[in-house]
């Protein structure tokens, strides 16, 4: 199948996840918006069941892209404060496996992703068919990592075995590229990742690493498009 086709079946893929997804939302609750592609199908179409006066719900979103595009759409949105929780969190994910361990990051938004999921009663995955794995690790672990600590989390990564390398401007290619934090990401690219949990407490040791991008335990269920059919699958 053409490179381009191919895209398009993901992208109608992505929609589909995105409309199951919405299912899961009533009126009343408060709702965690995740981000990258997926969740951006979702937040449109959320966007237009609240303005068609079907849903009212309130939102905080998980990155400034995807606050931005909740306004736009015309989403309520809400501050962090204390004591805030969220009924459902919907988001994306680069890789999840059949325990629903995901690998997410790869649009940078990893540590507002997860402040978010922990804050959720009911954390739930939308996904296109190709972002199922047997193992996790094909698909580079970000890191978001404190600039001055740079080197020597370079240095941690490679001691457990993976090859860092510094995310550059999606568009410039010619400077760091930086999480809404002002923080850099560092991917890491392991191949396979053999035991999740394992790695992920290795890389919350290193001094200067903020976050990871394992999200383990921490999905109630995932919404999986595969070709024009959908599965939910759970852990
Ligand atoms: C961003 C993420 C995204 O959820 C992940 O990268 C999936 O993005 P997309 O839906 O565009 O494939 O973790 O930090």
């Amino acid at each position: 199948m053409a490179a381009s086709a191919q895209l398009e079946n993901l992208n109608q893929e992505k929609q589909l996840a995105a409309a199951v997804a919405l299912r899961w939302v009533r009126s009343g609750m408060r709702v965690g918006l995740g981000s990258g592609s997926t969740a951006a199908c979702f937040i449109r179409l959320l966007g237009d069941a609240v303005r068609e006066g079907q849903l009212q719900i309130e939102a905080t979103a998980t990155s400034l892209a995807s606050e931005q595009l909740a306004r736009e759409v015309g989403i309520p949105l809400v501050e962090p404060r204390r004591g805030l929780r969220f009924d459902l969190t919907v988001d994306g994910a680069d890789e999840l496996d059949g325990d629903l361990q995901l690998l997410k990051g790869g649009g940078g938004a990893l540590l507002r992703e997860k402040i978010v999921a922990a804050a959720s009663d009911y954390l739930l995955i939308i996904a296109d068919s190709s972002k199922e794995v047997i193992k996790l690790g094909q698909f580079p672990l970000p890191l978001e990592v404190v600039p001055f600590a740079l080197p020597w989390v370079l240095d941690a990564v490679a001691e457990l075995g993976g090859e860092p390398v510094l995310r550059m401007h999606p568009h410039t290619g010619a400077e760091p590229a930086h999480s809404d934090q002002g923080n850099l990401l560092v991917d890491c690219h392991f191949q396979v990742v053999s035991d999740a949990p394992a790695l992920a407490a290795h890389l919350k040791t290193i001094p200067g690493v903020v976050e990871h991008g394992l999200f383990l335990g921490m999905a109630q269920a995932a919404v999986v498009a595969r070709g024009t059919s959908v599965v939910v699958l759970r852990p």
